[in-house]
């Protein structure tokens, strides 16, 4: 394995097994996590990394956050956040910072695509490599603290206050959205 691969847990973790809600979303994390990692990585690759190996991991940087991670937002925001605000107006405070993070990352996430579109067209160049670290790693701390207030607060009331037919009712929509 080399050094900017992502572990083979979390690729396990995206093969659509499960049809749990909350296993879902947990292995949606843990992309999350992997991928936020992923980017630290390329942005510190030893120069006995190829040219090839980092073109790679930007461009599969560059596609989950691109094209996964919103679906993971919509997830949360369109098929969690109004089921659980009908059911669980305790963690309504807690929605909105989630939401609130949400568009916080927006940005971020620009200027990160940015830096990968950068760094691939230069792999070994150390200010593009830079200027992705100065984007990658503030992002992964901020993904870090929102992730960890979703498990410990959205996910809880997910399991605790919603029906089994509200969650298999999102399960189906975040299939849909997957069109799997
Ligand atoms: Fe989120
Ligand atoms: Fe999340």
């Amino acid at each position: 394995m080399t050094r900017l691969q992502i572990s083979k847990a979390s690729v396990a973790a995206s093969s659509g097994a499960h049809s749990d809600l909350i296993e879902l979303l947990v292995a949606c994390h843990a992309r999350i996590r992997s991928f936020a990692q992923l980017a630290v990585a390329i942005a510190g690759a030893p120069s006995a990394v190829s040219e090839a190996e980092i073109i790679d991991g930007c461009e599969r940087c560059t596609r989950y956050f691109a094209e996964a991670l919103p679906l993971h937002v919509a997830d949360e925001e369109q098929s969690v956040m109004p089921r659980l605000l009908a059911n669980a107006p305790e963690v309504a405070s807690a929605l909105q910072t989630m939401q609130a993070e949400h568009h916080e990352h927006e940005p971020l996430l620009r200027a990160l695509l940015t830096q990968l579109r950068a760094v691939a067209s230069a792999p070994h160049d150390l200010v593009a490599r830079a200027a992705l670290a100065a984007v990658a790693v503030p992002l992964q701390t901020a993904f870090e603290q929102h992730l960890r207030g979703e498990e410990d607060t959205v996910f809880r009331a997910i399991r605790d206050r919603l029906t089994v037919a509200q969650r298999a009712e999102i399960v189906e929509e975040l299939r849909a959205r997957r069109q799997l």
